[in-house]
Parts: structure tokens; sequence; C-alpha cells
């Protein structure tokens, strides 16, 4: 067991150190966001929004480091349960040699942030797709504990027949960042702005069964994702994003009983 996990946590980056896309630099963001170091073209002409591990986090947490792995681990873990994101890449910045998360661009998503009376007319207009799409990723954000799913933090943009659909990004607030799994409790605080802002959703696009189906189904997928596809995830990503310690506590805490302690909890407030 010792031996497996120590040769899963060496394996090759997802881009090696053959093919890296790199970077020249960033133009800071000027949004005045939390965690979001600005944006780069990168090698394969792409725009990203890029975050490093020098970032500052609107809040004290306990891990302010693990920013990149927080969104590179909760990203892909989100896109396997089949909830859709914008695709990321490892970056490397060629001036200092630092690695950093990118975000690929999408242009097709509105740029404005959006206000709360916008924000409730989409909810009040919503679609089955978006009704879905919004339990899917509130499921999501329980698991991974993200406390930080404001309004604006979904990506809006408009599929062919003129419905309002999302991507989910930003879990700079999130997982590894706040100590997760070993040091936050099972279910989102009450006062997070996950939690604040899924009252309002929910009493717009309703709790029918169908709906509290796909927020279980994500956590069932979650639940059948073996200890080896995490390891992968985490193995694609550079060491200075995460401490090896941490990273083997976390391939631990996947094959324990309390990863699915935590699902059958989560399932159990969903279902209430
Ligand atoms: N993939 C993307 N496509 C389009 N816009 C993005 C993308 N990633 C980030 N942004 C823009 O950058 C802003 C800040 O990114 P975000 O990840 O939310 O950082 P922070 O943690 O600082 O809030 C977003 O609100 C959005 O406007
Ligand atoms: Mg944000």
């Amino acid at each position: 067991m010792e031996n497996d996990e120590e040769s899963l946590l060496h394996e090759k980056p997802e881009q090696g150190n053959l093919f890296e896309l790199e970077f020249n630099e960033y133009t800071p963001s000027g949004l005045g966001t939390a965690h979001l170091s600005g944006f780069a073209i990168a090698s394969d002409e792409m725009e990203y929004a890029v975050k490093g591990v020098e970032g500052s986090t609107s809040i004290p947490v306990q891990n302010p480091g693990q920013v990149p792995a927080a969104e590179w681990f909760c990203t892909k873990l989100a896109e396997l349960c089949g909830i859709a994101t914008p695709v990321c890449k490892v970056l490397k910045c060629i001036s200092d040699g630092e690695y950093v998360f990118g975000s690929r661009i999408e242009f097709s998503a509105w740029k404005s942030g959006l206000n709360e009376a916008q924000w409730l007319n989409i909810l009040f207009n919503a679609s089955d797709s978006l009704k879905k799409q919004m339990w899917a990723i509130y499921a999501f954000d329980q698991f991974v504990h993200n406390i930080d799913r404001h309004l604006n933090n979904y990506l809006y943009m408009e599929n062919s027949r003129g419905q309002v659909i999302v991507k989910t990004f930003d879990f700079s607030l999130s997982s590894f960042v706040i100590g997760w799994p070993r040091s936050t409790a099972i279910t989102l605080p009450t006062d997070s702005s996950t939690c604040i802002n899924w009252s309002v959703a929910k009493q717009f696009i309703g709790d029918a069964p169908e709906l509290r189906v796909v927020a279980i189904n994500i956590l069932d997928k979650i639940e059948r994702i073996d200890v080896r596809t995490i390891s992968d995830i985490l193995a694609a990503m550079p060491e200075q994003w995460m401490p090896p310690m941490h990273r083997e506590y976390l391939l631990k805490w996947w094959d324990s009983r309390d990863r699915i302690l935590r699902l059958e909890a989560i399932k159990a407030e969903i279902s209430s």
C-alpha cells in the first residue's frame, strides 16, 4: 500500500515538461477580485484567467497558497461528474518559471457581472436545463466545501434555444484552501455565500424530485470515482501547488469510509 501510494504521487504532469503551455506576462485583472492574478495569452494563443500560489484571499484561510491546487482539483472533478466547466490548463510563466492555474476564457460568457435584479430575473425564467445545472453545482459545492458560490461565480451564456445556461468556475474558496477534508464540517455553513445564494435560488427553481435526483446523481458519481483517478488528477499538477503530505492525506481519505459518510450526509441534506 505504502509503495503504491508513493508511486502514485510521482507520475508526470498532464502536459509533461516537453510540451508545456507558456506565457510571457499577464495583464493584471483590474477587476478587484479576490484571487485572480490576471489574464494571459498562452502559447496556444488562447486567453486564460490565471491564479498563482502567491495570490491573496479575501478571508483568512488555512492554505492560501493552495488556490491553484483547489482550482485544478475541483475543475477536473466537476468535469468528471459531467458538470460544465471552462477548459483548464497548467501554464508556465516564462519570466519567473512559476506555474499558474489557467482557466480558458469563455468568450461566449457574458462579460459583465450580474446585479441582483438580473439574477432574480434569470432564476424566475430558468429553463429545466438551468435548474438541473444549479442543483448539480450545489451538490458538488457541498462535497468540495465551496463556501463562495455567489451569483457572479457562475459563467452565464445562452444556448441556441435562447435559454440561459451556466458553466461553473472559481473554486478558490473551497477544498484544500480551507483545510478540506480534514478540518471542514460535513455540510456548508449556513452563512456562507453558497448557502445564502442557494436559499434564494431554490425558492425560484424549486425542488422537484427530478431536480433532487440530478444532485444525488452527482454524489453517486463522486462515490464511484476511485483513488487512482484522484491520484492522476493530483499528479498532473505541479509539485509546488500542494505539499506531498497533503496529497497523501487526500488519497488516504478518498479511500476511506469518511468520504462515504460525507457523501451520505450531503445526500441526506439534499433529500430533506
Ligand atoms: N474561464 C473564464 N471565462 C470567462 N471569464 C472568466 C473566466 N475565468 C475568470 N473569468 C472572469 O474573471 C473574474 C474573476 O475570476 P474568479 O475565478 O471568479 O476569481 P476570484 O476568485 O478572484 O473571484 C470572473 O468573475 C470572470 O469575470
Ligand atoms: Mg470569483
